[in-house]
């Protein structure tokens, strides 16, 4: 489903909010987002700026299913067949994204969003930016844009992902086309970290149909019906990025990163701006839900896997749960370590039979209270590769260093299953028993 028809549905069901007061993109408008609970919402008088600007179309599985046109129990699924084959999207001559094409840009002109107070300047979040590499082909990642100027925004480039690994092998400056307001099958595969040499493009065009479009100044392609694209270079100049609240909800330091230059700006008619303020619930789950389907698909070499969520009390990225069907008695510590293999940052897993419901909180603590044993069921892998997003990890080596913790919570094999059952009581008809 394309992003105007996700809107009008959600419009329809009551669902989005219009806000017609004028709002500042500095601190206010943020803070308006984060307490609709991320609600989807659409700003209509935006101070300074003649385009709107809206937020909240990935906040939640529910919402998230609705633009893929699933629902949240199915996704986990969609996400797998998408993964495993990737469809050539078609290119549209005239597409929407070109409606307007402006040659002399100005940054200034976007509604970029200063979110806190701390924060390195005003950045760009929803920011899908897609780039070649010779030998890799086509990529999309996200990459936040600090804005310097009316022309530089410094891009975080983080390392290991797909454009860090051509940037930094590249010498010259590197095309780049940085999309904003998309699909969520855009922003759902620009998410996702497939192999190198996998066009995030092509997942998301296996999601829901995503045509392209080629950009004016760049031998790039783009999704046709993106909101707005920044048509520019990143070059080999760099310049201050940060701080930033990352996933954590902790500040990511000042570092040196490269400087985009914008060239051209592209959109529709009428076009809207995107904001995702970061470490809340759109960040998180854009993070984290993409690892689920790649979790999934390892565990699932070794043991019979139902289902995985990467949860939200982890940041999103740091914890994960994971659903099997046990038939050895060794299949719980197997599925932990292939689940650290379908996702490098994860620090923490826990495994559950398919009778605990892995989205309910009390339902996961009382299978550890009844299945686990801690000096038996539980691994611990020190000094592993982790994630630069966990202030505890040891961050003074080159690489950061963390202990893994795998936790096994199901139930044993070798006796009576029944003494591990949760008994359950009949449901009746309480008007029944109720004074007439
Ligand atoms: C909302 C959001 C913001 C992100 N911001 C950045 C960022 O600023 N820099 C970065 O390198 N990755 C960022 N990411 C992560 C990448 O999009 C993601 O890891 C991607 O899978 C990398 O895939 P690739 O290595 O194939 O490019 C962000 C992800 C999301 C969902």
């Amino acid at each position: 489903m394309q992003l105007r028809d996700l809107l009008k549905e959600l419009e329809a069901s009551g669902d989005l909010v219009r806000i017609k007061k004028e709002v500042d993109v500095k601190f206010e408008m943020a803070n308006v987002i984060n307490s609709l609970g991320e609600k989807p919402v659409i700003f209509e008088n935006v101070k300074g700026h003649t385009m709107p600007v809206f937020a909240g179309i990935a906040s939640s599985r529910d919402i998230i299913a609705r633009g893929l046109g699933t629902t949240k129990e199915d996704m986990l699924v969609k996400l797998v067949e998408a993964l495993g084959t990737p469809k050539e999207p078609e290119l549209l001559e005239n597409p929407p994204c070109q409606e307007v094409v402006i040659h002399d840009p100005d940054l200034n002109t976007l509604p970029f969003l200063t979110h806190l107070d701390g924060d390195g300047g005003p950045y760009a979040t929803a920011t899908v930016s897609i780039i070649k590499d010779k030998e890799t082909g086509r990529n999309a990642c996200y990459h936040r844009l600090m804005r310097l100027d009316s022309k530089r925004a410094t891009a975080r480039l983080i390392p290991k992902r797909q454009t860090r690994t051509t940037y930094d092998r590249t010498k010259n400056d590197i095309e780049m086309a940085i999309c904003i307001g998309n699909s969520t099958s855009v922003m759902i595969a620009a998410s996702l970290g497939p192999p190198s040499g996998v066009d995030e493009l092509a997942i998301a065009n296996a999601l829901s149909p995503t045509p392209l479009a080629k950009c004016i100044t760049l031998d790039l392609e783009v999704p046709a019906h993106s909101e707005i694209v920044i048509e520019g270079r990143l070059t080999r100049d760099l310049d201050r990025e940060g701080p930033f609240v990352d996933l954590t909800e902790t500040r990511d330091f000042e570092r040196q990163e490269p400087v985009f230059v914008v060239d051209c700006i592209t959109t529709r008619n009428e076009a809207m701006y995107q904001a995702l303020i970061p470490g809340r619930l759109e960040h998180k789950l854009l993070m984290g839900m993409p690892k689920e389907p790649t979790i999934y698909e390892e565990v699932s070499k070794v043991v019979t896997c139902t289902n995985v969520v990467v949860t939200m009390g982890g940041g999103s990225w740091l914890h994960s749960v994971v659903q099997i069907e046990k038939e050895n008695p060794d299949d719980g510590i197997r599925a932990i370590q292939a689940a650290f293999k379908g996702h490098k940052s994860m620090k923490q897993v826990t495994i559950f039979d398919s009778d605990v419901d892995i989205y309910d909180p009390i339902s996961m603590e009382w299978a550890l209270a009844t299945r686990f044993q801690a000096t038996s069921d539980m691994l611990i892998l020190p000094k592993q590769p982790g994630s630069s997003l966990d202030p505890s990890s040891d961050h003074s080596g080159k690489k950061t260093l963390t202990s893994k913790l795998g936790l096994d919570a199901t139930k044993p094999t070798d006796v009576d299953p029944k003494k591990y059952e949760k008994v359950s009581y009949g449901n009746i008809d309480i008007n029944d028993y109720l004074e007439k």
